[in-house]
C-alpha cells in the first residue's frame, strides 16, 4: 500500500481512527489534510484509549511520520493542549510536521461559529462550534491567518488587526457580543509560538520525498463522504472536502501518486448533529446499536443518531471518492439483532425508485428507504481475527455489502482494539 487515502464513508465516526492506527504500524508516514479539531479519532491500545483530534493517528508509533497538511486548519491552543496530554502519557511527539501553509482557527473563530449557530436557531447545523467554518471561510475570503504567521510577529499583528477590523463589526453589530482586543489576541497566540515552532515545516516536500524513496504513506481523512461541503448532504455539512481528492490539494501531492482508497463504514450508519438521514431508526435496534457501539460523539459528547446501513448512499461514497476497497468497522456491535436490514434504494416522493443517490436535495431529504432484510446472528464476534470465526449470517451480510457497492472488503473490525479485526481479507 504505498499511497493510500483512508477516508469516512458515511457521516464521519466510521472508526478511522483505529483504521489509520493499525496500518500505521506498517506504514512510514500518516499525513491529515483537512478538518480540524471537529474530528474525535478514538485509539484502543491495550488498557489504554486515546482521543485524537488534531494529531494523525500514526503518533503513537515513534517512528512514524506524522505530518498536519496545509489543508486542514489548526486550532494553535487545541494543538499545543493535544501535545501536552500525549507527552504526559509518554507519546513521543517529535515526529510530527505541520505545514507553514495550514491555516489558523483564532479564538473569533470559535466565537463566531457559536454566534452563527445560536443565531440560526432551529435552522442550526449542529457544529461542534470548534471553529472550522469560520476558518474556512476567512481562507476563501483570503483573510485567513496561517501557521507561518506565527513566525513573523509583525505580520501577524497586521493581518490580525485587519481581520478583526470587520469580526469585531460583526460581533459588536449582529451578535451583539464585546469586541476582540486585536493585541490581545495576538500576544495570546504569540505565547504559544515556542511550542509550535519546531514542528512548522514544508510537508509537501516531505511527503513527496516519501513516496518517492517508496515509504508507505496514509492520508487520514476526517469527518465522512456525506459531510463533503461539494458532495455531502449540504449545508449540513462541514467547511471542507473529506473526499479522497481533497488529500492531493490538502497536502501538496498529485494526484498520480495515490494508489489506493480505502473506505470507511460501520456496518451500520450513525450521525452527529442535524440533518436528512434516511435509515434513521428510533426503535430497539437503534437502541441496541447506542448502547452496544456506546454511540457518543468523541468531540462534544453527543448521542449520535442510528439506523441501518444504507447502501446507496454507500456506493456514491464509494463513486465519489474512487474507493478501491472497503473496511467493515463495528460487525460485532450487530451481533444479538434478530434480523438485519440493508437499504438498497430509496422511493422518492413522486414514487419513483432509484438506487442512485439523489443530486436533488428534496428527493434526499424526503425519500423512503428500501430495505433488503437478512437474518442476524447471535454469536459474540468480538475480538474475532479470522473470516472462518465469523458466523455464517454475519458473513453474508458482509458478502452483500461488498457485491452492492462492486468493491472488495478487505477489513472487518470486530472490536474497540486494536487488533481486534478480520485484516487482509478480500471479500
Ligand atoms: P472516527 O472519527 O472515524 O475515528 O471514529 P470515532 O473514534 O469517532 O468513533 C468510532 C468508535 O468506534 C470509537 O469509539 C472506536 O473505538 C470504536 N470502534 C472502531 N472500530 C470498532 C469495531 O470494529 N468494533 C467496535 N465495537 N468498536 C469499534
Ligand atoms: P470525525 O473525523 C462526525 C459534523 C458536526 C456537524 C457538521 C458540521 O470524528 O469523523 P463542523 O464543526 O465541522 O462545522 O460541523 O459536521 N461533524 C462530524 N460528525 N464526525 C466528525 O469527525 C465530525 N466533524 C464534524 O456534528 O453536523
Ligand atoms: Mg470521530
Amino acid at each position: 500500500m504505498p499511497a493510500t487515502v483512508v477516508i469516512g464513508a458515511q457521516w464521519g465516526d466510521e472508526g478511522k481512527g483505529k483504521v489509520v492506527d493499525l496500518l500505521a504500524e506498517r506504514s512510514d508516514v500518516v499525513a491529515r489534510y483537512q478538518g480540524g479539531n471537529n474530528a474525535g479519532h478514538t485509539i484502543v491500545a491495550g488498557d489504554q484509549t486515546y482521543a485524537l483530534h488534531l494529531i494523525p493517528s500514526g503518533i503513537l508509533y515513534p517512528d512514524t511520520l506524522c505530518i498536519i497538511g496545509n489543508g486542514v486548519v489548526v486550532d494553535p491552543v487545541v494543538l499545543v493542549e493535544e501535545l501536552d496530554q500525549l507527552e504526559e502519557r509518554g507519546v513521543d511527539t517529535s515526529n510530527l510536521r505541520i505545514s507553514g501553509n495550514a491555516h489558523l482557527i483564532m479564538p473569533y473563530h470559535v466565537q463566531l461559529d457559536t454566534q452563527s449557530e445560536i443565531r440560526l436557531g432551529k435552522l442550526s447545523i449542529g457544529t461542534t462550534r470548534r471553529g472550522i467554518g469560520p476558518a474556512y471561510q476567512d481562507k476563501a475570503a483570503r483573510i485567513g491567518i496561517r501557521v507561518q504567521d506565527l513566525l513573523d510577529p509583525s505580520i501577524l499583528r497586521r493581518k490580525v488587526a485587519i481581520a478583526l477590523e470587520w469580526k469585531n463589526e460583526t460581533l459588536e453589530k449582529i451578535y451583539g457580543e464585546p469586541p476582540l482586543d486585536p493585541d490581545a489576541v495576538v500576544d495570546e497566540v504569540l505565547a504559544l509560538v515556542p511550542r509550535i515552532a519546531p514542528y512548522i515545516a514544508d510537508t509537501s516536500l516531505i511527503l513527496d520525498t516519501a513516496i518517492r524513496d517508496g515509504r508507505t504513506v496514509l492520508f487520514e481523512g476526517a469527518q465522512g463522504t456525506l459531510l463533503d461541503i461539494d458532495h455531502g448532504t449540504y449545508p449540513f455539512v462541514t467547511s471542507s472536502n473529506p473526499t479522497a481528492g481533497a488529500a492531493c490539494t490538502g497536502t501538496g501531492v498529485g494526484p498520480t501518486r495515490i494508489d489506493h482508497v480505502l473506505g470507511i463504514t460501520k456496518a451500520y450508519t450513525t450521525r452527529v448533529g442535524e440533518g436528512p438521514f434516511p435509515t434513521e431508526l428510533d426503535d430497539d435496534a437503534a437502541r441496541h446499536m447506542a448502547e452496544v457501539g456506546h454511540e457518543v460523539g468523541t468531540t462534544t459528547g453527543r448521542a449520535r443518531r442510528c439506523g441501518w446501513l444504507d447502501l446507496v448512499a454507500l456506493r456514491y461514497a464509494v463513486r465519489v471518492s474512487g474507493m478501491t476497497q472497503l473496511g467493515i468497522t463495528k460487525l460485532d456491535v450487530l451481533s444479538g439483532l434478530p434480523e438485519v436490514r440493508l437499504c438498497t434504494a430509496y422511493t422518492t416522493p413522486d414514487g419513483t425508485e432509484t438506487a442512485d443517490f439523489p443530486w436533488h436535495q428534496s428527493d434526499f431529504h424526503s425519500c423512503t428507504p428500501v430495505y433488503e432484510t437478512l437474518e442476524g446472528w447471535d454469536d459474540d464476534i468480538v475480538g474475532v481475527t479470522s473470516l472462518d470465526e465469523l458466523p455464517p449470517r454475519a458473513r453474508a451480510y458482509v458478502e452483500r455489502i461488498a457485491q452492492f457497492t462492486g468493491v472488495p472488503i478487505t477489513l472487518i473490525g470486530t472490536g474497540q482494539g486494536r487488533h481486534e479485526v478480520i485484516d487482509n481479507v478480500e471479500l
